[in-house]
């Protein structure tokens, strides 16, 4: 029971323990030794982000790959591994013999010290060239159609070096992509001084200083207890970045302003939040079982801080009444930070009026039978100090709790409730939970809704796997001091500081123009092909015209369309700034500084024949007519606006319209001319993919885009994912993610490309705290998901 006892609270009042029962396990894939479990369990499995016909498709492909693969290549090795390996040769053999270092066994190793932990003295390393053959791929030997071309190129390693490995951005060599001409100062030296060392960091605006005060309110500090002793901590980044990171294949940190000159390690990370130290100092007790040196540094400041009985619904409450002037009231409209959006600022005769911003509420989708763990816990700790305490209650953090027993009276007896968040979620969460079933969404959306022109999942027009964002919109209509609503769910995680990722993503959408918007969101932005983004953006615009599709920036006209009852009333979605010209052909102004009604974080793609599996579960519209146009975004993290959910709301419940979760909220803004944008995030490649194969693999569908046939969400083609940060069957978010926090990984590579939990065991304690090693990974920002385990032990 070696689990139980990791997860444990060590406290006798401790009131979630229950749902930490073994057979809960049914979000562990891989996990082969567990009990069959219930129907219901395979659902979930099946749920939201994991289609049943993909997962069938990829067990088959694996099964085929199984047998092409030898038993060669799953032992483990602990000799001869280096953490750096030369990523800037061209050709691994040619590096070889230049490098001329001999022996692959002496390679890597520091010279000039002898145990790589003495701090002080001065350590070089010379980076030699990785000859140990798991580094170099061996090319496919099997013939088989179906073995997907990317498992081809070499697994990158980059990733995986070490803090001891920090240099200064500017002499950041990436491994990938290699840009060209790029010189080889082969073997790559590395030089420092015992650890660097991590600082705060604090991507909010100074709210202190005179260009935040002179327009905004106040803000007021908040606290995580009531007496207001304990400041909500500071997290702490490394000013600089791990020798050889690869640079995201596809989005970037610049072009959205998160910072890439510095990296996080998880101490920085989550120290403030409870990870490395133990349950009777107030902390998670995970951590503690990896390679820490050095890591007091982050609980310097604030001590090591007792979290055994923060309250964040309470915090949260104290934080937003403490900065209540600061908010635009319902339905007033607000103006926006960041400090750069001045522009809305108001002013009165003694030009005292400072502007009031709107408010952001972040819905995480959780559900009745969720595994709770210490890192779940972590992960959502810093969500909320991030994002709503250290920003004075511009953000809201909410659990929308799916209570599957429809039986349950959540609505008659209180008792029934505090019994339901007793078992599903920790204490110090139960606060900021909002509990719901479908049905109510029965009740709530009554009436007869149709025929589906396709229902692959069968599932209950009402049931969340189908109509997810029927919760989020009454959750919006029931909270009118939100002006916009992530909606999150429990297995994704960001390395970096929530409020920077957040933040930026909404003040760089609302700089995007409305001209182009949906082309340029149709499809996947490779800086090392595309170049700066106004290169994108004039290549989209010029394949635009090369498809003959006009482009779209207003509502869309299709047989059958139904008016809303705004529209009836002749009222726009479209701002001021799109009639400048006139509406045949609006401005490029037209859309600049509006704030966006939803951003999504992967392509907004034309549905129509592009082969997901999902493209016409469409409900409510006449079967006789051609099915509307629809636009749809793989992943329903996303961010919607009052308005997109309060015309999602209408459509439903009035026309009795809705479509698969990932599909009606793009397709609604589609049909009534919503500003809809796609904001591309870094995502990083596991591979040396060649970056014209990026492209056609990714941007291979209509026109050049992410729709229609040729789509990468085509069933058939969704597999280039799994080498990347962020798709629903990505395998490498999970590795890169359990690599970085501490634990020792099978690194999927080996014969025929390697797959998920073949290859060797890397990483990990014991490797980091090696003499050799350059200790433990920092990673510059990154979105990952899906997170389905964090800790080795929840696999048992
Ligand atoms: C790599 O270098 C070796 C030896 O110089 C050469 O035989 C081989 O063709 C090269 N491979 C590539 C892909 O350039
Ligand atoms: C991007 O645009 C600039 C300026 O027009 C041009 O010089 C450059 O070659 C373009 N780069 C790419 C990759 O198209």
């Amino acid at each position: 029971m070696e689990q139980t006892s990791f997860l444990a609270r060590n406290r006798s009042d401790d009131s979630f323990s229950s749902i930490f029962s073994r057979d809960e396990k049914s979000l562990l894939p891989s996990s082969v030794h567990q009990k069959p479990k219930p129907k219901i369990r395979v659902r979930t499995l099946l749920s939201h982000c994991l289609y049943r016909r993909v997962l069938l498709w990829s067990v088959g492909l694996l099964f085929l790959l199984c047998l092409a693969l030898s038993s060669s290549g799953s032992h483990l090795r602990h000799d001869r591994i280096m953490d750096l390996v030369d990523f800037t040769k061209k050709n691994a053999s040619e590096g070889d013999s230049q490098a001329g270092t001999g022996g692959a066994g002496d390679e890597g190793k520091e010279k000039g010290g002898s145990d790589g932990k003495g701090g002080q003295e001065e350590v070089v390393f010379v980076v030699s060239t990785g000859s140990d053959e798991h580094q170099q791929q061996q090319p496919a030997t099997i013939q088989d159609d179906r073995m997907p071309n990317w498992l081809r190129f070499r697994h990158l390693d980059g990733y995986f070096n070490g803090l001891k490995a920090l240099v200064h951005a500017s002499d950041h060599k990436p491994e990938y992509p290699k840009t060209q001409g790029q010189e080889s100062p082969s073997p790559l030296t590395l030089s420092y001084t015992g650890l660097p060392t991590p600082t705060m960091y604090a991507p909010q605006p100074n709210y202190k200083s005179s260009e935040y005060t002179s327009q905004y309110h106040h803000v007021e500090t908040c606290y995580l207890d009531k007496k207001r002793r304990i400041p909500v901590p500071d997290i702490y980044a490394y000013n600089g970045v791990v020798q050889g990171q690869p640079e995201p294949a596809m989005g970037s940190h610049s072009l959205l302003g998160i910072r890439n000159d510095v990296c996080f390690d998880r101490f920085g990370r989550f120290g403030p939040y409870g990870l490395g130290y133990s349950f009777t100092e107030g902390g998670l007790e995970v951590g503690l079982d990896t390679e820490h040196e050095e890591s007091e540094v982050v609980w310097k400041k604030t001590g090591k801080i007792n979290y055994d009985d923060i309250d964040w619904g309470d915090a949260q409450d104290r934080c937003y009444e403490a900065n209540k002037n600061r908010f635009a009231e319902p339905g007033e409209p607000g103006a926006t930070p960041p400090v750069t959006t001045g522009k809305r600022r108001q002013r009165s005769f003694l030009n005292r009026e400072r502007a009031k911003i709107s408010r952001t509420a972040v819905v995480i989708r959780a559900y009745a039978g969720f595994e709770w763990t210490q890192h779940a816990i972590l992960n959502f700790r810093a969500l909320i100090s991030e994002l709503s305490l250290r920003s004075g209650g511009e953000y809201a953090v909410h659990f929308l709790l799916h209570v599957r027993n429809n039986n349950e009276p959540i609505w008659a007896d209180p008792v029934t409730v505090q019994r339901i968040l007793d078992e599903n979620i920790p204490k110090e969460f139960h606060g900021l939970c909002t509990l719901w079933s479908e049905a109510q969404m029965r009740l709530l959306y009554p009436g007869k809704f149709g025929n589906s022109v396709e229902d692959p999942s069968g599932g209950d027009i009402h049931g969340v796997y189908r109509s997810a964002h029927f919760p989020l919109q009454h959750f919006a209509m029931q909270h009118p001091e939100y002006e916009h609503f992530w909606n999150w769910e429990l297995d994704m995680r960001w390395i970096g500081d929530y409020y920077e990722l957040f933040d930026r993503l909404g003040s760089w959408a609302k700089q995007q123009s409305r001209i182009g918007m949906w082309e340029r969101s149709a499809k996947y932005y490779i800086p090392a092909l595309h170049g700066t983004w106004e290169n994108f953006t004039s290549l989209v615009d010029a394949e635009t015209i090369e498809s003959g599709r006009a482009p779209i920036y207003g509502p869309v006209k299709f047989p059958g369309r139904m008016s809303l009852r705004s529209e009836l009333r002749g009222e726009s979605f479209l701002p001021a700034s799109c009639s400048r010209h006139s509406h045949a052909s609006p401005s490029k102004e037209c859309g600049v500084g509006e704030e966006a009604d939803l951003i999504t974080l992967n392509p907004l793609f034309d549905a129509e024949a592009s082969g997901w599996v999902f493209a016409s579960d469409v409900t409510g519209y006449k079967h006789s007519l051609p099915t509307p146009p629809r636009r749809c975004a793989i992943i329903t993290a996303s961010r919607l606006s009052r308005r997109l959910l309060r015309v999602m709301h209408e459509e439903t419940w009035r026309l009795h319209h809705t479509m698969f979760s990932e599909m009606y909220p793009a397709t609604m803004a589609l049909h009534h001319g919503l500003k809809a944008i796609y904001a591309p995030h870094p995502v990083y490649m596991d591979r040396e993919w060649d970056i014209e194969a990026i492209d056609k693999a990714f941007n291979g569908g209509r026109d050049h885009s992410t729709g229609g046939h040729g789509s990468p969400f085509d069933l058939q083609n969704e597999h280039n994912h799994k080498g990347t940060t962020w798709y629903y069957n990505s395998e490498f978010a999970g590795l890169l993610w359990r690599r970085w926090l501490g634990y020792a990984q099978f690194d999927g590579r080996g014969a025929n490309g390697g797959r998920q939990g073949e290859g060797e065991l890397r990483g990990g304690k014991e490797e980091e705290e090696r003499p050799d090693s350059t200790g433990r990974m920092c990673l510059r920002s990154v979105l990952v998901h899906p997170i389905k385990w964090e800790h080795p032990s929840e696999l048992e």
